[in-house]
Formats: structure tokens, C-alpha cells, sequence
């Protein structure tokens, strides 16, 4: 598979992100297919591998999440990625006279006051309205804020912690600009939606990956609100009906995991699951969200799929 010098690297840190699992995705993408819809973007790690790996050439892109921040921030980038660029380095520049202050001073005085005057609490239209000063200050809150955290408190404001970094990249300009010429070249869709809203769309041939919020092995083990409304057993059982209806029509899906015990039950030892020709394939991964230090380390994930392992 052909890839570019430079590639495009995902410029936001999310929980959940798949970097370190892309050699595990790769097996299973499929040889060839229709539309590629990402209902989970994420940070869109596999997105923009797709994207290096020209398997995204002539084909129609659809990436969906649920978080209204996230999607403007994307579509700002892609749109206004110079300006973007400029709000970005003069936050850079600010913050070194004090970035304790600095980062709470953003959080607080500019970023929240200024989502909410787009109404942000309900999240309804907010992509569209995103500013690039919204987005580069998403930006910067994410490089620095604990983990790369994205919350919300009950009142709907952002409320994560400085991280402890001591030298933390702000500004990639150059991985932006490609970003955007990713994003714009692949002409993706990409829009605040709720991940069942691919059944309308997707078709016998297309390709889906789904990264939803994993289940948590333990009640407090994973952090799983991205969005105010959390992602529960309910959502999960939704998610695999919605994964098993694709099947039975013919696309290609791959699904990631935790191996909590719902998920087993959901895809393991599932008749509906298997009869769709859905396989579970337990593989070793690193988790990084976990403010135990002590707890990262090796675990296992599930992958679901309908897509044969590749032999190379
Ligand atoms: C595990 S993360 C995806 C990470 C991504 N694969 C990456 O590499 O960064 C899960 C994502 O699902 C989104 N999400 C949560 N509930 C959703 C829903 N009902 N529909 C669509 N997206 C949702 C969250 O906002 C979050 O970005």
C-alpha cells in the first residue's frame, strides 16, 4: 500500500484514540469497498490512516460524532485553517509567562463564555457556528489539559484540569494545514450525529469502523462521558443491533471493544451476531486513559468483524 512522505497525523489527543491499535485495524481493512463512514471519528486515527494509505482515493467519506465541539473543530480546521493557526501561536506565545494561569484564564474567561453564547449547552447547530478562535483554543485546551480530556459539567461547561506536561506541542502548523488538505481532498461529510443514523445510508459493499465509548471493565476503570449523555449498556446493545443490521446487508464492519462482559455476551457468544458472519477476535492493546498509573499497561480488546483477517 502506497504512502505519502508526510503523513497526516490526527491533531487532536482523544481518549479512546486508536493510534496504537492501527497495526490490529489494518488486518481487517477490507480489500476493496463503497462509501467509508466513521461513526465515532474520535480524533479520526483511522480516518487519516485510510487517508496515508490512498485507500480513500475516489471514494465518498462520512464522519459522524456525537460531540458538537469536536465536529466544529474539525470543520473549522478543514475551512479556516490559517486563522485557526494564527489564534493558535499567539495562545502559545501568551502561555509561557504563565501557563498555570494561562490555561484557566482561556478555560474560563474565554472558551466557556464563548461556547455558550453559540448555545452550546444543548449542542443543536453549534459545528456550523464553530469560530476559529473556538477551535484553536480547543485545540490548545486539549494539548494541555489533563489527558487530553474532553468534559462537560452538568451545567454544560468544559471542566478538565491543567495536564502536567512541561513542554507540550500547542502548534503543529504544518501537520494542520495537512489536516485540512485530508480532510478537504477526501471530501469528507462530517457532522454531529448519532452513530444509528448510518442506517439510512449505508449500503451493501460500504466500509464502517466503530470506536464507540468502551464498555468499562469495573464501574470507575474507563472514562466514557464524550458527550453529556454518556454511553451506557443500553447504548451498547443499540450499537450492536445497528452493527448486525449492517452486516446482514453486506458492508464491511469493524467494530472495537473493550472485553467487558456485556461485550462478549453482545458478540462472542451471540447467535444473531454469528449468524451475520460477525467474528470476535480478542487482541492485545495499550490503554492510556486511566489516571492510575500504575493500571496502563497490556490489556485485551475485542474486534468485531464480518471483514476476513488479511494474509499479508
Ligand atoms: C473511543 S472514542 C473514538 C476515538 C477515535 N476512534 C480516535 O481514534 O480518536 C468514541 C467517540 O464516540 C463519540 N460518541 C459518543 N456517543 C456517541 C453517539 N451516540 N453517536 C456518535 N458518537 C458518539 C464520542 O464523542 C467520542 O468521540
Amino acid at each position: 500500500m502506497p504512502r505519502p512522505r508526510e503523513a497526516v497525523r490526527p491533531f487532536l489527543k482523544w481518549a479512546g484514540g486508536k493510534r496504537q491499535l492501527l497495526p490490529q485495524l489494518r488486518r481487517f481493512y477490507p480489500s476493496g469497498f463503497g462509501t467509508y463512514f466513521e461513526p465515532f471519528v474520535g480524533s479520526g486515527a483511522v480516518f487519516f490512516d485510510l487517508f496515508n494509505r490512498a485507500l480513500l482515493r475516489d471514494r465518498d467519506v462520512v464522519l459522524m460524532d456525537g460531540n458538537a465541539d469536536l465536529v466544529g473543530c474539525f470543520l473549522t480546521v478543514r475551512d479556516h485553517v490559517d486563522p485557526v493557526i494564527r489564534h493558535l501561536e499567539k495562545l502559545a506565545a501568551e502561555r509561557t509567562a504563565d501557563p498555570h494561569a494561562h490555561y484557566y484564564v482561556v478555560r474560563e474567561q474565554r472558551f466557556n463564555p464563548q461556547r455558550q453564547r453559540l448555545g452550546a449547552r444543548n449542542g443543536g447547530g453549534i459545528p456550523r457556528l464553530y469560530t476559529p478562535a473556538l477551535a484553536a483554543m480547543l485545540i490548545y485546551l486539549n494539548r494541555t489539559g489533563f489527558n487530553g480530556l474532553f468534559r462537560l459539567n452538568a451545567g454544560g461547561l468544559f471542566n478538565v484540569p491543567i495536564g502536567r506536561y512541561t513542554n507540550p506541542q500547542i502548534c503543529d502548523a504544518s501537520n494542520l494545514r495537512r489536516v485540512a488538505a485530508a480532510l478537504s481532498a477526501s471530501r469528507a461529510r462530517i457532522e454531529q450525529a448519532d452513530f444509528a443514523s448510518v442506517l439510512g445510508e449505508a449500503r451493501r459493499g460500504d466500509f464502517l469502523y466503530f470506536d464507540p465509548p468502551y464498555a468499562p471493565l469495573s464501574g470507575t476503570a474507563l472514562f466514557t462521558s464524550y458527550t453529556s449523555g454518556g454511553f451506557d449498556d443500553g447504548q451498547q446493545v443499540r450499537l450492536q443491533e445497528t452493527v448486525i443490521e449492517l452486516a446482514a446487508r453486506g458492508c464491511h464492519v469493524v467494530l472495537s471493544n473493550s472485553t467487558a462482559p456485556i461485550i462478549e455476551r453482545l458478540y462472542d457468544s451471540n447467535e444473531p451476531a454469528r449468524k451475520v458472519g460477525l467474528r470476535a477476535y480478542r487482541i492485545p492493546a495499550r490503554r492510556a486513559i486511566n489516571s492510575n498509573g500504575a493500571c496502563r499497561g497490556a490489556v485485551l480488546e475485542y474486534l468485531v468483524t464480518n471483514v476476513p483477517e488479511r494474509a499479508d
